[in-house]
This record gives structure tokens, C-alpha cells and sequence, in this order.
């Protein structure tokens, strides 16, 4: 019999119109009508050694010293099949960029092991697509490039079958000049990417998983990541802007450029100028020889500058910086090239953490991956903003790109919405942990990936400052200062204004990498591993007084969202197990009283307790915001992780409760656990926790008191361990400081008996990216959500728009993403849709489901 069906309605509405071409300069979305195929054993004998010597000049904006030759004769490559135009590649799969061809599954890939998620990421994948470039375009004398923002990995590019090049590093972004193998008409581009088993220690998404552009420019134009703007004075007053503006001169002949830029405020929801220009740089010109690049310098001041800051007490303001090349005394524009860019001032101190424009800010970050769910790695604006706006209800103000440079977008977002990042590069370095990860080309790659990465990121007014590795096995020996060094150095040559750091689990205080870096980033040691309140918070302050310390990872936490598993330990962190310790081993379980954690983390209480009695910690970044797809640790054959605060599908766990009462500690708020129905466990001892920023809370089971409590120092929960469970109600009342607080309540519900569904936004437009997050809950007749309904829904819809994905944030669900059918876990279940590009009209999305 099926469930009522319930449906809901979605609007579409149309894309703003693009901004007005800039003059001088075009920057083409390629992303869509590419074919794809994915081949499990190698189908043109090419591999990275064979292409290497090509690929590595691709580098040589971003190495010193000498230039790497591009090898004489012809390329491997440029025989094969696949770059020829005459190619019939009809049978190969359509896509859409960004894509991932790894998401859609099936689970349990050959070769690819719970670490990896469990799907098929391996292979070499080939994209092609035509691009129809304008005679005037090629008789113009422009330069053409190619910017891929990412793609996984091994990335080599051929057009009209000559390779132009490539870049290794799946997460790195990357430009390629096309300009020497275009021609008026159809040219025919060609990208090989090729990833091995084994060769991360997370999910890593597969193909071109992010955004790919084409630039026109004048040949004589600014250069790639050709502006740096910092602010070398800030007050209230006036603020000091100083700029580097690189100007780059493809011609075969000198050009004297004129350099103006003019700066604006930004509107961040429409990424345009607002206003009037409130500073204008001095006019610069400069003479750049021929196939040379030429820095100009200069500076000005602008007026009561609005900072940057990170809510909700300081405001994100931005200003974008709009530079614009002419031909000296020439009236039109060769080039138009915008900066956006933030005023603030930070002070990294050791006693007191983070100083954001004067004034003390905890960092309360999130570590995550860089993949968004059921859509994987192909990288999506409207989900991670999902993320990033849950992340921020819950007071979080900061972001750890674990291990790897995140997509552009994700740090316009944080500029926009005032996150500060912590920029990571690298999660190993000449020492594998994975057989065929960075380690393979670290020697080659390690300069030009992390001058990049740096010039990419560095006018983000949301970095706050640069991580060179993670958890590196080298930082336990001498090599960990050495390389250490060198990285800390090219970032600093790069970018003089941030601090460098490495997130360290194992180096300790006085050892060569924990001496020379800017920052301690301690991962799980500071707090002290596991159950142990031993850590390194004090070595460290002891030994670096002038240095601030601050948990660049913490707590790894785990657990299964709406799962509780009795009994529950007394103690305020528990190592994980079986069913004494917060496991089922057999049901792939962890349970969400949030005390458990692998052996070398800690229950949010803990870490909380150890940052607040080493109080000059600056903060810390949870391992991880959202669960991810790999690594499922304690049970490697689940699909994903149980690390998260939020479950993969964006459902939030009890956890992310207790760091809302924490960091949002003015928001009036309690939150009872476990769910209250449990017809098996009438009679028996049923503990009850319940997260408030309140001191003192009384519970009420079936309307008798079980006691008021007090928080003592270092406690961080309420917790009513010995109630008996009877079928009834909760209800939790809080005070702070005497005064009524918030409430809450949890009853017994009833059998499944509807479906109710719901989305994040019901207007969503038709941009071809933009989604709604459907989320349906079984519930009781009273429309309560059935706590461990499992029933299985299939979701449909009508009108021009698809479901891309669904989920429900079971790390054990192998049922792949694209299933139009999906069991609810603990009584919900998520549908993601997209409306048709171009599509108007109305999209509906209705959900079944059978009762079992
Ligand atoms: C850390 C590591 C993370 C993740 C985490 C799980 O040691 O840096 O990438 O593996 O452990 O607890």
C-alpha cells in the first residue's frame, strides 16, 4: 500500500542575463556538449612518463630559475585516435562539465577500496568537444588559453592533434595557451585525464570535475593571476591599498601599455561594482619587450574603508579593483581585468588567537572534502553555498581545505559570506601514503603547485593563511624542516602577508618542522590523542611563546545520524568498539550519543574542555563538517564516512547541536537525544543528553522531573543517564543565569502513515547548475518523522527539470547516487533537482513509498 504522495512544486526562473562582455577580454564557458568515454585499461599507451617532459614546461610561470624546453620533435600522443577532428566519437557518452564519471557508481568498484569510496575513479578518461574560434579572433593577433579549474587527474591537452600540455596535480587549477594550435573555424580539443587505483587516501572524483574556460584577450594583456592587491596600512581611517599589476606581452614586438585601475565596492550577490570609484591607482606605463612580462607597482589610499570581517559580528565587505590596459595614448581598451578583494587587518598572536581588524575572534572551522555528496566531486555553486550556509547556522566562521586546493568558487563564497580559510595544498609529500599519490611527483611539482595555488588564492580576503601538508610522515624527522622550509618559503615569496603552517599530528614542540613554521597546527596531540588529556597545547606554548597555536584538526569524532547504541559510556569521550563502545560492527553503525571517536580523537566535549584550559588555543577546525564519501572509518566496507557533524545528504546529526550551543553561544537553543520511541526497550535504562548553551536544565519524563542540573566547569552537555525508558514525552527546560533559556521536547510516535516533503528553495533557476534540495520524511499520522522509518521511496518528477541524485546519509547504502529509488534512513531521504537549462514553467516532484 502506498504512502500518501505528497508533491511539491518548483518554480523556475530565468538566469540573470550574463554581465556585459568586458572589453578586451572574453571568458567563454566551455563547459557543455563534450563527448566522453572512460576506459578501464589504457587504450593509447600513453601514461605520465611518456608525456612528462611536455607536460612540464606547462609549469614554467611558476618555477624560478631555468625554463623548462618543451622536448623537440613530434609529441606522444598526437597519432592517437582520439585528438584527431576525423574521429567518430558519436558512440561516446554526452556530458556536461563539471563531471564526474566516478559518482554514478556502481559500488564496489574493482580495485577501489572503502578508503576510495568504493567507486569506479579509475581509468583514463577522454573528453572531447569542438571550439569555433572567430577569423577575426586569430587575425587579431590574440592570445587563446585554456583555464581548466581542475581536473583529476594527470590532465594532457591536444588541439587539432598537437598536445599543448598539461598539469599532474587533479586539484590544482590551470591555464594552457592554445594560442599556437588554434585556427579560424572548428578546432578540435582533445583532454586525456588518467587516474590510478590507489591513489588517495579519500574519494577523489574522476574527469573534468570543475569549471573550464576559454579566454580571448589582446596578445599583450594581464597576465594569469596578473594582480595582487594587499593592504599594507589599515585603520579605521584609511587604508593603504598596494598593487602588482603583471602585465604579459605574447607579441613578437615591444608595447608601451597604459595601466589604470580604478576601485569600487563590490556587490557580492551580483559580483559587479556598485557605486562610484572611490580610489583610482596612479596612471602607470610601462614598456614590456617582446614575448616578455613586465610588474607595475603602485599604491593609494582609500577613506574609511569598510572591512572584511567574519559575521555575526563583523561584515564581509569587498571591493573589486578594475584594471584596465590600454595601448599608450590609445583610446580603447586592450585588456579589462577585475580584482576582488577585502580590507582587514589580522594579528596572529600567541595568547590571544586570531585579531580580525582589533578584534578577537575564535576560529571555529570545519575541515572538509572536496566533494558535495551524491554529486561528487563535480563541483556545484548551489551545494556547496547549502553547505557553507548550514555550516554558518551552526556559528561556524571558518574552513580547512582539507588536503587540497578547493574549487575557485568555494572561496568567492567564503569571501561573500565571510568564512576564513585555511588554504591546504598537499596531504603528502616525497613519503607516500597511498601507492600512487603527490609523493610520486613531489620533486617535479611541489614549486610550480604551490606557486600556483598561491597566486590563484592570495587577493581572497578569506584566506587567512596557507597550509604546506597535513600529517606529512616527514615532520617527525629532519627532512620535515628541510622541505618544511622550502615550501614555507616559496609561499612566503609568493605571498609575504600570510602565515605558513603545516597541520602536524606527530612532530612535536622543538622539533625542525614545528620550529619553522608560522602558525602551530596541531592535529588531535594539542587536546591529546584519544581519551588521554595529556596533549601538547602546553609544550608548544612553551617553547614557541611568540607563535599561536591553534587545532588544525580535532576531534574526528564519529557517528551514524538518528543511531543509538546502548549501553553509553559514562565518560565524556569513549574510543570506538562494539556495542559497550559505540559500535555495531555488524550493522556498520556508530552511535550518535557523539562520544566516540577512532583512537587517536576525542568527543567534542573533550576537545572543548582541553581548548578552554589552554586558553590561548586561537581555535579549531572539526574534522569534518559533512561526511564524505571514503574513508569509513571504523568499517572500511561502508561507502563513506561517519566523521561528519552533517550526514553526506545534508541531514544534520545530534553533533551538530553541540557545537551550535558552543559557538553560537547567545542563540537560545536546546536539543534533546536520543529519538523517543523504542518499543524494545520499555523498562530499561535509556540515558537522555541534551545540548544548550544553558547552565542549568530540568527533564521531564512524562511530565516528572528527573532532576534539574548544573554545567559544572569543562561540562558541555546535560546528560540524565539512568532514565527508564517509557513510552511518553521529554521535555527539557533550560535557564541561563537563572533565566528560562529554551525548550525542548521528544515524543513517542507512531507508525509510518505518510510521506511529507519538503525543499530547501522552491524557486530555483534555470542556469543548468542551480538545484533544490528535496527532503522527504516518513512520518506519523501526527506528522511526526518516524525515527527508524526505512521505507523505500522512489521519487518522480514532471515538468522540465530531473532529479540528479538522491540520498539519505546511510554510510552503508551502496544503492547507487542516480536511483530514483531510495530507502529513507532514519526517516528521511534526500532527492537533489535540477531544473533544464533554459527551461521555464514549473517543475513537480512527487515521492512514494511502500509500507514495511
Ligand atoms: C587525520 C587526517 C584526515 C583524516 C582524519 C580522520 O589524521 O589528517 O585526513 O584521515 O585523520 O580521523
Amino acid at each position: 500500500m502506498p504512502l500518501f504522495i505528497p508533491t511539491i512544486a518548483l518554480i523556475i526562473k530565468s538566469p540573470r542575463a550574463d554581465a556585459a562582455a568586458v572589453v578586451g577580454r572574453e571568458r567563454i564557458s566551455l563547459n557543455a556538449g563534450w563527448r566522453f568515454s572512460r576506459f578501464t585499461s589504457n587504450p593509447d599507451s600513453l601514461s605520465y612518463s611518456t608525456l612528462k617532459q611536455w607536460i612540464l614546461p606547462s609549469a614554467n610561470d611558476f618555477i624560478k630559475g631555468a625554463e623548462r624546453q618543451r622536448p623537440s620533435g613530434t609529441p606522444p600522443g598526437n597519432s592517437v585516435n582520439y585528438v584527431q577532428a576525423s574521429f567518430d566519437d558519436s558512440a561516446w557518452e554526452a556530458v556536461n562539465l563539471p563531471h564526474d564519471w566516478a559518482i554514478k557508481g556502481p559500488f564496489n568498484a574493482p580495485g577501489i577500496g572503502g578508503g576510495m569510496g568504493r567507486l569506479p575513479s579509475n581509468g583514463v578518461g577522454w573528453y572531447r568537444r569542438k571550439v569555433t574560434i572567430a577569423p577575426d579572433d586569430i587575425e587579431a593577433t590574440k592570445s587563446i588559453f585554456l583555464d581548466i579549474d581542475g581536473a583529476m587527474s594527470y590532465t594532457a591537452v591536444w588541439l587539432n592533434g598537437n598536445l599543448v600540455g598539461g598539469w599532474p596535480y587533479g586539484y590544482n587549477s590551470f591555464r594552457l595557451d592554445l594560442t599556437p594550435y588554434a585556427k579560424a573555424g572548428d578546432n578540435l580539443l582533445a583532454i586525456r585525464v588518467d587516474n590510478a587505483l590507489d591513489s588517495s587516501r579519500w574519494y577523489p572524483g574522476a574527469g573534468i570535475y570543475r569549471n573550464v574556460w576559454l579566454i580571448k584577450v589582446d596578445s599583450t594583456h594581464v597576465g594569469q593571476y596578473g594582480t595582487y592587491i594587499t593592504t599594507p596600512t589599515v585603520s579605521t581611517q584609511s587604508a593603504t591599498l598596494s598593487l602588482v599589476v603583471e602585465v604579459e606581452n605574447q607579441k613578437n614586438t615591444s608595447r608601451q601599455v597604459d595601466i589604470v585601475t580604478e576601485v569600487y565596492e563590490l556587490d557580492s550577490m551580483t559580483r559587479k561594482a556598485r557605486g562610484d570609484v572611490i580610489a583610482t591607482f596612479p596612471r602607470g606605463t610601462i614598456k614590456v619587450a617582446a614575448g616578455a612580462k613586465q610588474a607595475f607597482n603602485s599604491s593609494v589610499t582609500v577613506m574609511n574603508p569598510l572591512f572584511w570581517g567574519p559575521p555575526p559580528t563583523q561584515k564581509p565587505n569587498l571591493y573589486v579593483a578594475i584594471t584596465t590596459l590600454y595601448a599608450s595614448g590609445a583610446p580603447t581598451a586592450m585588456d579589462t581585468y577585475e580584482t576582488h578583494f577585502g580590507i582587514r587587518s589580522i594579528t596572529y598572536d600567541a595568547n590571544k588567537g586570531l585579531l580580525i581588524n582589533g578584534q578577537a575572534v575564535r576560529v571555529q572551522g570545519t575541515c572538509n572534502h572536496h566533494d558535495l555528496g551524491s554529486l561528487g566531486s563535480a563541483f556545484n555553486v548551489r551545494a556547496a553555498e547549502r553547505q557553507l550556509q548550514m555550516l554558518q547556522e551552526m556559528g561556524s566562521n571558518a574552513l580547512r581545505t582539507s588536503h587540497n586546493p578547493p574549487a575557485p568558487e568555494l572561496l568567492d563564497m567564503a569571501d561573500r559570506l565571510g568564512f576564513m580559510v585555511l588554504d591546504e595544498i598537499f596531504d603528502c609529500w616525497n613519503n607516500q601514503k597511498t601507492k600512487n599519490d603527490f609523493h610520486l611527483i613531489f620533486t617535479d611539482w611541489r614549486e610550480p603547485d604551490l606557486r600556483s595555488f598561491i597566486r590563484r588564492d592570495r587577493n581572497h580576503p578569506s584566506v587567512i593563511a596557507w597550509s604546506v601538508g597535513n600529517e606529512v610522515s616527514e615532520q617527525s624527522g629532519a627532512s620535515g624542516g628541510t622541505t618544511g622550509q622550502v615550501l614555507r618559503d616559496i609561499a612566503r615569496s609568493e605571498d609575504p602577508t600570510r602565515p605558513v603552517t603545516v597541520a602536524m599530528n606527530s612532530a612535536s614542540a622543538g622539533s625542525s618542522l614545528a620550529d619553522i613554521v608560522d602558525i602551530e597546527g596541531l592535529n588531535y596531540q594539542g587536546e591529546g590523542l584519544g581519551t588521554s588529556t595529556s596533549g601538547s597545547f602546553p609544550s608548544f606554548h612553551k617553547t614557541y611563546p611568540n607563535k599561536m597555536i591553534w587545532s588544525s584538526e580535532s576531534s574526528s569524532a564519529l557517528s551514524t545520524r538518528g543511531t543509538y547504541i546502548f549501553p553509553v559510556t559514562s565518560g565524556n569521550s569513549a574510543t570506538v568498539g562494539g556495542a559497550s563502545a559505540g559500535g555495531n560492527p555488524t550493522a556498520m553503525q556508530v552511535s550518535a550519543y557523539e562520544l566516540y571517536a577512532p583512537s587517536w580523537g576525542s568527543s567534542p566535549d573533550k576537545v572543548f574542555g582541553q581548548q578552554d584550559r589552554n586558553s590561548f588555543v586561537a581555535g579549531e577546525f572539526v574534522w569534518t563538517g559533512f561526511d564524505y564519501i571514503g574513508e569509513p572509518t571504523p568499517y572500511d566496507s561502508a561507502r563513506s564516512s561517519y566523521f561528519g557533524i552533517i550526514d553526506m545528504a545534508g541531514f544534520k546529526k545530534d553533533r551538530f547541536y553541540l557545537y551550535q550551543s558552543r559557538w553560537r553561544s547567545e542563540f537560545p537553543m536546546a536539543h534533546i537525544l536520543p529519538h523517543w520511541t523504542w518499543p524494545e526497550r520499555v523498562g530499561q535504562v535509556t540515558p537522555v543528553h541534551v545540548f544548550s548553551a544553558a547552565n542549568e536544565a530540568e527533564l521531564f519524563v512524562n511530565g516528572k522531573s528527573a532532576g534539574r542540573l548544573k554545567k559544572a566547569q569543562y561540562d558541555y552537555r546535560f546528560r540524565w543517564d539512568n532514565v527508564t525508558y517509557q513510552p511518553g514525552d521529554l521535555r527539557v527546560v533550560t535557564y541561563k543565569n537563572g533565566a528560562q533559556w529554551a525548550v525542548d521536547t521528544k515524543k513517542t510516535v507512531g507508525d509510518a502513515a505518510k510521506l511529507n516533503i519538503s525543499a530547501d528553495r522552491t524557486t530555483i533557476t534555470s542556469d543548468g547548475s542551480d538545484l533544490s534540495f528535496i527532503t522527504v520524511a516518513v512520518v506519523d499520522s501526527n506528522g511526526d518523522t518516524v525515527p527508524r522509518a526505512s521505507n523505500a521511496i522512489t521519487f518522480s518528477t514532471s515538468g522540465p527539470g530531473q532529479i540528479v541524485s538522491t540520498d539519505n546519509g546511510d554510510p552503508t547504502d551502496m544503492t547507487a547516487f542516480p536511483s530514483l529509488s531510495r530507502k529513507a534512513f532514519s526517516g528521511l531521504a534526500l532527492a537533489i533537482v535540477r531544473a533544464n537549462a533554459g527551461a521555464s514553467g514549473k517543475i513537480t516532484v512527487s515521492a512514494t513509498a511502500d509500507v514495511n
